[in-house]
Parts: structure tokens; C-alpha cells; sequence
């Protein structure tokens, strides 16, 4: 734990550390634009945006609806393109990568909650989390020994075998992020996660984040409107204009 500590710590602080081992950002944007057609207006949602991510970050991205939070989540997650600009992830170009090496990139370094959850309701809590495991090629044994570890993790021993479908929201959230987590991701992005729960439930799923991000020491960024869940971040930014700017 103390160890963990220590070099959660270290990462954060490795930009004022010793320059020839600096890393440098683990996820660079610089100059993103992104704009929408609506019903011929076009709309700047992004404008010029730059900001440097750094493994072990947590960060918080808050603000009214509609001010771009989203788009920007899909560009950082490359789930979507800007119009124009770079994302540099440790220095590679991904939007230069082709479908598959970036769809690869993805399986193997992000981990994605939204708001709603997106899982397989006909499947059982554990295919669906059999899959990211199946998507990389792991051997059938590991994904298996994997899924069921993080889903005891989450609390959902005695859920396993049961459909997403017959699962409660609290649950079917847990199973969500058991998902993200799965393949120990670098990089958690979340979209409103708890945005669809009740206080209690919203507050199981925080408690359970804060406890995995202890254990598997992951740069998060996630989009709330949740307070306690800001707070628990260590930086905590808005959009204005178009850019990114840290709430002080
Ligand atoms: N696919 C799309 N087509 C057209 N307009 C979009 C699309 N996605 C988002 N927008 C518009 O872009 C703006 C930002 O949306 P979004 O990133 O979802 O904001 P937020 O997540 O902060 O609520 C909004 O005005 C929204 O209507
Ligand atoms: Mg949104």
C-alpha cells in the first residue's frame, strides 16, 4: 500500500523530478477544434484546446450541459476525431494510427464508464466482462480468472451468473466498471458514471472507485455534476470557450 503510494506520488511529481527520467505527459492535446452542424449553424464546441495529462492524474471535468464535456471525453477516449489537432499519448500520434492499431490502443490502455452502461443485457454480468479480455486474445483461463476477481471486487460474487437485465442500476453500474477495469487500463474515462443513480448508489459506486483507483493506481477523468465525487480528484476543470481551464 505504502509502496503503491509512493510511486502514485512519484508519477504525479516525476514533472519537477529529474529531467533525463521525466516520462513527459502521458496524454498530450494541442490544438483541438471540434465543431457540429446544427440545422445549418455550426457550432464551435472545441476551440484551440490544449492540455498535458499526467499518469496518475485524477481529474474532474464539470460545468453546465452542453458545454462540450462529452466531445471532449470521446477525443481524449479516441472514440471520436477533432476537426483538427493532435492527441499525443507517451508521444505517439494515435489519430495517425489505422482503425485496427487504434482500436487495439484502446482495448489496451482505456477503460470507459458512461452514463449509461452499455453493457449486453441478455448476457450474464460475467460475459460482458469476459469480453475485453476475449478482444485482446488472453488466454481463456486469464480473462476467466480476471472477470471473476474484479466482480468479487465489486460485490457482485453472488450476481455473476445473472443477466445485466435483472441486475438494479447500482448494480448494473458496478458491473460497468468492473468492465473498465477489467485489464487494468491506465487510463479510467468516465462520462457522468453515477449520473443515473440515487444518492446511495451513486455513493457505493464513488466508494468503490476510490478504493480500486488505490489498488490499480489509474489516471482517471471523469465528467460530473457530482460534488463528492469532484472533490475526490485532484484537479477539477471546466470548459470555457472552447478550452480547458483548471477551477482553482
Ligand atoms: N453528434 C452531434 N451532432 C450535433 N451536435 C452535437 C453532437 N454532439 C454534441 N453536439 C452539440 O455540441 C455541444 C456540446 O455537447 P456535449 O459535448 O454533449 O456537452 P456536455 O457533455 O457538456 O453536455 C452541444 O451544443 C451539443 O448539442
Ligand atoms: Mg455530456
Amino acid at each position: 500500500m505504502v509502496n503503491r503510494l509512493e510511486k502514485h506520488n512519484n508519477q504525479i511529481h516525476s514533472k519537477t523530478g529529474n529531467q533525463e527520467k521525466d516520462p513527459g505527459p502521458l496524454m498530450s492535446l494541442r490544438g483541438i477544434n471540434k465543431s457540429y452542424q446544427n440545422n445549418g449553424a455550426k457550432i464551435e464546441v472545441l476551440r484551440d484546446l490544449s492540455v498535458d495529462i499526467y499518469s496518475g492524474e485524477r481529474i474532474a471535468i464539470v460545468g453546465e450541459s452542453g458545454i462540450g464535456k462529452s466531445t471532449l471525453l470521446h477525443i481524449l477516449g479516441t472514440l471520436d476525431r477533432p476537426d483538427s489537432g493532435t492527441l499525443l499519448y507517451k508521444k505517439a500520434d494515435v489519430f495517425e494510427f489505422d482503425k485496427k492499431k487504434l482500436a487495439d490502443f484502446r482495448n489496451k490502455n482505456m477503460g470507459f464508464v458512461f452514463q449509461f452502461h452499455y453493457l449486453l443485457a441478455e448476457f450474464s454480468a460475467l460475459e460482458n466482462i469476459l469480453m475485453p479480455g476475449l478482444i485482446r486474445g488472453l488466454k481463456s483461463k486469464d480473462i476467466r480468472e480476471r472477470a471473476e476477481a474484479i466482480l468479487v471486487r465489486v460485490g457482485l460474487k453472488e450476481r455473476m451468473k445473472h443477466r445485466v437485465r435483472e441486475l438494479s442500476g447500482g448494480e448494473q453500474q458496478r458491473v460497468a466498471l468492473a468492465r473498465a477495469l477489467v485489464l487494468n487500463p491506465a487510463i479510467l474515462l468516465a462520462d457522468e458514471p453515477t449520473g443515473n443513480l440515487d444518492k446511495k448508489n451513486s455513493n457505493q459506486v464513488h466508494d468503490l472507485l476510490f478504493e480500486l483507483n488505490d489498488e490499480y493506481n489509474m489516471t482517471i477523468i471523469t465528467v460530473t455534476h457530482n460534488m463528492r465525487l469532484a472533490e475526490y480528484m485532484n484537479k477539477q476543470m471546466t470548459l470555457v470557450e472552447g478550452k480547458l481551464v483548471e477551477i482553482e
